[in-house]
């Protein structure tokens, strides 16, 4: 006899409908398990095994076979621990009620609960995108599989329990749905908790309207990272599209709070020390890396020159492309990876090079070499550089600074100009356009170009910096509700590449 039960695996941050057929027939009692990776099979048999047992109910002295369908696909995760039991009892007919419109996941615990997995809202989404609405999942992950609209969520604890579920006994309550308030949506930072400082806080404003990235240089203590971890409070509030995203990303890396949705902006800083993989992604496990979980957020890159080569070179081209290509032996998968790069440094080793109160202990080549392990093409992708100068005695006195709220108003407002004008566009910001796109939006009267050509000769100017400093003028404006670009808004944005010259020549 030949059952099959409903369930599903991950491919990347992607669900798939996957069937658990069994077999069993009369022969020496055998319990196989075809289509799961070697290692993942021999766990699986032993926690179905003795969760059944343990359950009270009978496993099979038959000849058992369970082939997880389609073969060819290839299948990760320990989701599938609870549709194989039910396969199996289902086959040696203990349990003979009707169960095709549901799709199993979890994991089975030696005793018979059932334990949260990863994956749950992908898999969810994917097994609804194929036409189930009926799902029993682990209780852990009940909200997060409740965010999918019009499906049914059976949060379930154990084996017994979805055993008595299915047979009428005793259902399991339908999960009501996480009702994400406003509240879900604060931070508990502000940036009023910065006071003065207001050549950086204007710069990062600009940076956030336009989706530039950001590079902070300055002594420590001048409120570098402080101002980092504050700047996903200014981005504009996620649309409940971007929670779903996210919340997959960061649920398929098993690093999903509570099992609830994220409805913050990631804010997401990888030590320099970190790995490649853990930072980009992939190796053995393949899960989304620190730059995939800080997708709609911000990657925060503190004392970038000490990261190594390899792993800044490994980030470039994702953080470029918006999205990151694993491959491994079981496909070619892809994580978003759509950040806003923070980069923060202090200016030389000992950390007082050009500060105004503090002597710096460093020699000219010894700053030369620091400063230069941050690469060009690295610079280069950065649109917006800042000088962060200590914070003026005075400037503590004050009270609070302007709140976040205030700042992000305006945000969005430059962000609603940029939506409309690109609504055409393969771009979504300022900081996306590239080639044409760049002479098309940002256009310069007489005044202009003149004070830009006079301003790149002066400063031995590259091509790169020439259409970065036209982006960023393109969000001063934008930022002011200006069609054109003036003067000051070019004027502004040569400014923000001065360290070019200042510090790297
Ligand atoms: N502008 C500021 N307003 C209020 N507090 C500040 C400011 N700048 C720095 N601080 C205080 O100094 C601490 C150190 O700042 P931090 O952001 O760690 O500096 P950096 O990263 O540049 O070394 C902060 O935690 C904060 O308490
Ligand atoms: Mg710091
Ligand atoms: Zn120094």
């Amino acid at each position: 006899m030949v059952v099959k039960v409903n369930t599903a695996t991950l491919l990347g941050i992607e669900g798939k409908i996957v069937i658990a057929e069994a077999d069993f027939s009369n022969g020496l009692p055998s319990f196989d398990i075809v289509g799961l990776p070697d290692a993942a099979v021999k766990e699986a048999k032993e926690r179905v095994k003795a969760a059944i047992r343990n359950s009270e109910f009978e496993f099979p002295a038959k000849k058992a076979v369970i082939n997880l369908a389609p073969a060819d696909l290839k299948k990760e995760g320990s989701q599938f621990d609870l549709p194989i039991a039910i396969s199996c009892l289902a086959g040696t007919l203990q349990l003979t009620a009707k169960f095709d419109d549901y799709v199993f996941l979890g994991e089975l615990g030696l005793s018979g609960e059932i334990r949260g997995v990863s994956g749950i809202l992908s898999s969810v989404i994917g097994g609804k995108e194929a036409g189930f609405t009926k799902f029993i999942v682990p209780f852990d992950n009940r909200l997060e599989a409740a965010l999918v609209e019009n499906v049914e969520i059976y949060g379930a604890k154990s084996l017994s329990e979805v055993y008595m579920h299915i047979t009428g006994e005793k259902p399991i309550e339908v999960t009501v749905p996480q009702v994400i308030d406003e509240e879900e949506f604060l931070y508990e930072c502000d940036f009023a908790e910065v006071k003065g400082q207001e050549k950086l806080r204007r710069g990062v404003e600009i940076a956030v309207a336009g989706g530039h990235n950001v590079l902070m240089v300055g002594s420590p203590g001048s409120g570098k990272s402080m101002i980092a971890k504050r700047i996903p409070t200014i981005m504009p509030k996620m649309s409940f599209d971007e929670v779903l995203e996210v919340t997959k990303i960061h649920s398929v890396a098993g690093v999903l709070q509570s099992g609830k949705a994220v409805t913050k902006r990631p804010f997401r800083a990888p030590h320099h020390s970190a790995s490649g993989v853990s930072i980009v992604g992939g190796g053995a496990k393949a899960k989304p890396g620190e730059i995939s979980l800080a997708h709609k957020g911000v990657l925060f890159l503190d004392e970038l020159p000490e990261y190594k080569k390899d792993v800044i070179e490994a980030m470039r081209q994702p953080i470029e492309d918006g999205m990151v290509t694993v491959a491994r032996a079981t496909g070619t998968y892809t994580y978003p990876s759509n950040v806003m790069l923070v980069c923060a440094m202090n200016p030389c080793r000992c950390g007082y090079y050009g500060d105004e109160n503090k002597k710096c202990r460093c020699t000219e080549s010894d700053v030369a070499r620091y400063l230069g392990k941050v690469s060009g093409p690295m610079l280069d992708r950065i649109d917006i550089q800042l000088e962060a100068k200590s914070v003026k005695y005075d400037d503590l006195q004050k009270p609070e600074g302007e709140k976040s709220s205030a700042m992000r108003e305006r945000i969005e407002r430059a962000r609603a100009i940029q939506s409309e004008r690109y609504k055409n566009e393969s771009v979504s910001c300022n900081a996306d356009l590239s080639g044409g796109l760049v002479e098309k939006y940002c256009i310069l009267g007489e005044g202009e170009k003149a004070l830009l050509e006079k301003a790149f000769k002066q400063l031995n100017m590259s091509a790169r910096a020439y259409s970065r400093i036209l982006k960023v003028a393109r969000t001063i404006a934008d930022l002011d509700g200006r069609e054109n670009i003036d003067s000051m808004d070019i004027a502004e944005a040569i400014g923000y590449r001065s360290l070019d010259k200042k510090l790297w020549k």
